[in-house]
């Protein structure tokens, strides 16, 4: 299980200080949202904040890019630090050549879909992806709600994963709280970004263990229910 707070939700002004923080929380991951103005109605930042806090965070960075042209933004993202790019389904043709610009950059390749697209739509390209990035808000903003519409889809990908013998990670990504990511990981999800109900905590580390916690517990629920099926309660 992976805990990846949002870097978008940290204090602006301050960002390698919450990088430093997350490094300390002892998050596995740190979840960097790049957002063009154009695949999005938002701008967040580029390249060059990355590469600056970079040096604060010691473990994987996740770069997340929600743009219309990620192929110019690709070898900048990887000279700043990032360990795994994520593109768009959305972009269609562009995505066959956008995984292999990745994977042939030496980075872990990621794949996301947005609330609105079908889940199929990424079924051709799951041999080649690391992370399926399942999004729970539509992409932009923090601080919004979790559409819990979206949850089918994390059992969908988690069923291809299983039938398939594929090993991506199924991340979900928007709304997520102690609440919803046990939905998500009682549906086959393994990694969790979390932007406002981790970064606006007094505790980062103590809100990371918590929600570390909690989808570990709902992932052994969900195993156990797989073994024992329904009745067969009391014996725990
Ligand atoms: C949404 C971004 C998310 C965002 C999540 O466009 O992709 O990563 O930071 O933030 P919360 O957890 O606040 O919904
Ligand atoms: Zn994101």
């Amino acid at each position: 299980m992976i805990i990846a707070p949002s870097l978008l939700a940290g204090d602006f002004g301050r960002f390698a200080h919450e990088a430093a923080r997350a490094d300390r929380s002892g998050a596995e991951w740190l979840h960097l949202d790049i957002m063009d103005g154009h695949f999005v109605p938002n701008v967040s930042f580029g390249p060059a904040v990355v590469a600056a806090v970079r040096p604060h965070f010691s473990r994987y960075c996740d770069v997340h890019l929600m743009c219309s042209k990620p192929e110019i933004l690709l070898e900048p993202f990887v000279k700043a630090g990032a360990d795994g790019l994520t593109v768009h389904v959305e972009l269609g043709a562009q995505v066959t050549p956008l995984l292999w610009k990745i994977r042939s950059l030496g980075r872990r390749v990621g794949l996301a879909v947005n609330p609105p697209t079908n889940v199929n739509e990424a079924k051709p390209w799951l041999s080649q992806v690391d992370v399926l990035l399942i999004m729970t808000v539509n992409p932009g903003f923090g601080g919004q709600s979790f559409i819990h519409e979206c949850v089918p889809k994390i059992q969908q990908a988690a069923a291809w994963r299983r039938e398939l013998g594929l090993k991506y990670q199924i991340e979900v990504d928007g709304g997520i709280t102690l609440e919803t990511a046990r939905e998500c990981a009682l549906a086959g999800a393994d990694t969790f970004v979390s932007g406002t109900a981790l970064f606006h905590q007094r505790n980062l580390g103590a809100a990371v263990r918590k929600m570390r916690q909690t989808v570990q517990a709902a992932h052994t629920d969900s195993l156990f229910e797989t073994l024992n099926p329904a009745g067969t309660h009391a014996a725990r």
